[in-house]
């Protein structure tokens, strides 16, 4: 029997890392499945562990209101300390790019376990953009004895690297394997797309406006190295276009880093409701957000998740950064970097609403990040 510990901590995280910790427990005397969540967010991380059902075994709960990357790292490291002490598993899994999986990576190391890196070889290349994220996966890159990558392109990224090409397995996005499950869900669930419809509304947004043919455009966003200037001016963006197209609804479930909201009540006053046809709302369940993001003509965002799901749904994305590490759906055209620039947003947003033909040109439904059996393959490697 093998002993695995999957360690996540954020809510991308754990929305990839869910579909993997079901995989692993279909297989009870193969594997002793244990979950450990850092707590590096809270409420956002809670919202996914309720939808996937997952107790986790070991909460960290590290999580403190305007932490810092010191914070975040020392916490982690120092917890873990005595947990893989005790429980010695026979693999760590960590997940991608943020502070939780680089640290925890590190804690297994100096333990000598080994770890497997799930969303392995995204580069940019660039150790400020997106920060910390590219540096994290690079670190945690080193120390991984497993590299799950999900497309060949991730994959030839750590060849460049030195990586040995048996430890590097090309598995899809378990994304994708989330996403079909909710898509799939949404399409032939009636009852289901109601009760997401109601989840919506109470949260502040009600879809039945789009019935008469309104368009939607999805905001999120919350990197780092946009704080400040980026953010003013991305919101400054989002204000004009609210004003130049009245028939048209925004839509920002608004993270809950302080330094995201801010600039928002800096822009747009104290009180966010009854804005008229911008809507900010609180983090959506992910089930709702995949619904809203069907729903969406266009995404505007400097989410890394998104840019991987919006494509397999056919949504155009409007990227407000200057690099990815996911060039796949930019080749691909559905994705398009716009940065932080309040012209181009403006420009670029405009230019799809207009123009019908450059919106059919990018909103083709591509998916460049797998197949819905990522974690199929990543279990099947310790079987
Ligand atoms: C983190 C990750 C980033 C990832 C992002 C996904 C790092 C360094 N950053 O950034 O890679 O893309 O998550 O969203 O690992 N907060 C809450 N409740 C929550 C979550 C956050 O109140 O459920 C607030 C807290 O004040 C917290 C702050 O947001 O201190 C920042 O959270 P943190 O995880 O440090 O940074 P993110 O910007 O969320
Ligand atoms: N998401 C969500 N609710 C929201 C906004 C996003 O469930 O209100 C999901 C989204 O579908 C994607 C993930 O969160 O799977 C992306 O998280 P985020 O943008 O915070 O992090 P990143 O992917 O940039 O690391």
């Amino acid at each position: 029997m093998k002993k695995c510990m999957l360690i996540f901590g954020t809510r991308p995280e754990a929305i990839k890392m869910a579909p993997l910790v079901k995989e692993f427990q279909k297989y009870p005397e193969e594997f002793q499945t244990l979950v450990c969540v850092t707590g590096q967010h809270r409420e956002m991380l809670d919202q996914v562990l309720r939808i996937f059902d997952i107790i986790p075994d070991y909460d960290l709960n590290i999580m403190k209101q305007g932490q810092d990357l010191y914070d975040v790292t020392a916490r982690v490291l120092i917890e873990l300390r005595d947990i893989l002490k005790k429980e010695q598993p026979d693999v760590v899994l960590v997940h991608g790019d943020t502070t939780t999986s680089t640290a925890a990576s590190l804690a297994a190391f100096y333990q000598q376990i080994p770890v497997g890196h799930v969303e392995a070889g995204l580069r940019t290349h660039n150790i400020y953009s997106p920060w910390p994220e590219e540096m994290n996966r690079q670190l945690t890159g080193r120390i991984a004895t497993y590299h799950f990558s999900p497309t060949s392109l991730s994959r030839e990224n750590l060849l460049k690297e030195n990586v040995a090409a048996e430890r590097i397995i090309v598995t899809g996005n378990t994304v994708i394997d989330a996403l079909y499950w909710v898509v799939e869900k949404i399409g032939k669930d009636g009852a289901f797309r109601d009760k997401l419809e109601e989840q919506l509304f109470s949260s502040g947004y009600d879809v039945r406006r789009l019935e008469n043919g309104r368009r939607l455009v999805l905001i999120t966003g919350h990197r780092r190295e946009n704080f400040g200037e980026g953010f003013i001016s991305m919101c400054q963006a989002i204000k004009t276009l609210t004003k130049k197209y009245f028939d048209v609804d925004f839509v920002y479930p608004m993270h809950m880093n302080p330094n995201v909201r801010r600039p928002i009540y800096e822009i747009f006053g104290e009180n966010l409701f009854g804005l008229g046809n911008i809507f900010f709302i609180e983090p959506l369940e992910y089930l709702s957000f995949v619904y809203l993001m069907k729903k969406s003509t266009i995404v505007l965002t400097d989410s890394g998740g998104i840019q991987e799901e919006a494509p397999g749904l056919g949504k155009p994305v409007l990227v407000m950064r200057n690099t990815t590490e996911r060039p796949e759906a930019l080749s691909a055209g559905t994705v398009k970097l716009v940065g932080t620039d309040y012209d181009r947003i403006v420009n670029e947003v405009s230019a799809l609403l207009d123009s019908e033909e450059h919106y059919e040109q990018m909103c083709k439904a591509v998916n460049p990040y797998g197949d819905g059996k990522a974690c199929e393959r990543i279990v099947s490697t310790f079987r």
